[in-house]
């Protein structure tokens, strides 16, 4: 039976909170009643979401950080937690894009593992010593569906996801017993800027919105996946089953970009 109860945190932190989905999400955690640290890289987008949330009576700060930088990343994280004890952090921040192997462009390939990957270890990695000495917290990372099999050209963004999925496995087995709850969030295709420009079809497409929602109620449920929409969720599932040469052919079938 999952457990079910309000949010109840009092310093929440979430990494790529200047657009999309991180914005979401901190909105809707500072209306929760939390004090939410909106970090990214961009200054005057993070100032916008820190007013916007005042202006509904929350509380928020910025904090500039570029989370590619993972050592500075890491050490922001716990210089924050050390000042403002954190109870939530979701790594968030992301990077998206394809990276056909015919012409594999190593700075694309280097640009998405490093924030995607090193990024998400950083920020989690700065947060964990403070809850385990506290013996409380909630970790969320941002994976997607695309981490669960390597999808065609895209062996950078599919390979960084699933490595957060398993980041973030192996640290749910490593600190239950410190009473430090972990969520690893997949969506599948949603409208924000990264899907803007995106060339190919995007089946389930999901509004920010619902998907927002979808989030915030797989924290208060203390989830240890949130994977939507149902269908995408499903079908991603049922791909791992599937012998890589079915997988394969099918890929190509479905002519997805490459
Ligand atoms: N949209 C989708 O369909 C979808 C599906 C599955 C998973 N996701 C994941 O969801 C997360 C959020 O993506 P989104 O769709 O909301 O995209 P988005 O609107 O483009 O947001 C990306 C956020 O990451 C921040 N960011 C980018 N590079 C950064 C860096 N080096 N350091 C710190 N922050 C950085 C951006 O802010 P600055 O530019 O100000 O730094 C922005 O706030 C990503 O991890 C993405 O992979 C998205």
């Amino acid at each position: 039976m999952k457990r079910m109860r309000p949010l109840a945190y009092r310093t929440a932190l979430v990494t790529g909170a200047s657009s999309g989905l991180g914005r979401g999400i901190a909105e809707a955690v500072a209306s929760r009643g939390a004090h939410v640290v909106v970090a990214a890289r961009r200054r005057s987008a993070l100032d916008e979401v820190v007013a916007a949330i005042r202006r509904r009576g929350g509380s928020a700060e910025a904090l500039v950080v570029d989370c590619s930088d993972a050592d500075a990343t890491h050490a922001a994280v716990a210089a924050l937690d050390r000042k403002k004890p954190l109870d939530l952090v979701v790594a968030n921040a992301g990077l998206g894009g394809t990276t056909p192997a015919a012409d594999l462009q190593w700075a694309t390939v280097r640009d998405i593992l490093q924030l995607n990957v090193l990024g998400t270890a950083a920020t989690l990695s700065g947060a964990v010593p403070g809850m385990v000495t506290r013996r409380r917290g909630h970790l969320v990372g941002v994976a997607s569906l695309a981490g669960v099999r390597g999808l065609p050209g895209s062996a950078a963004y599919s390979s960084s996801k699933a490595a957060i999925r398993t980041f973030l496995d192996s640290l749910r087995i490593d600190l239950r017993p410190f009473g430090i709850t972990v969520t690893t969030v997949s969506p599948g295709y949603v409208r924000t800027a990264m899907t803007e420009h995106h060339v190919g079809p995007m089946p389930f497409l999901m509004d920010l919105e619902p998907a927002v929602a979808r989030i915030l109620e797989s924290l208060d449920s203390q989830d240890e996946t949130c994977d939507f929409p149902r269908p995408a969720a499903i079908a991603s599932r049922a791909s791992s089953f599937l012998p890589a040469p079915v997988f394969e052919w099918l890929s190509r079938r479905a002519k997805l970009p490459t």
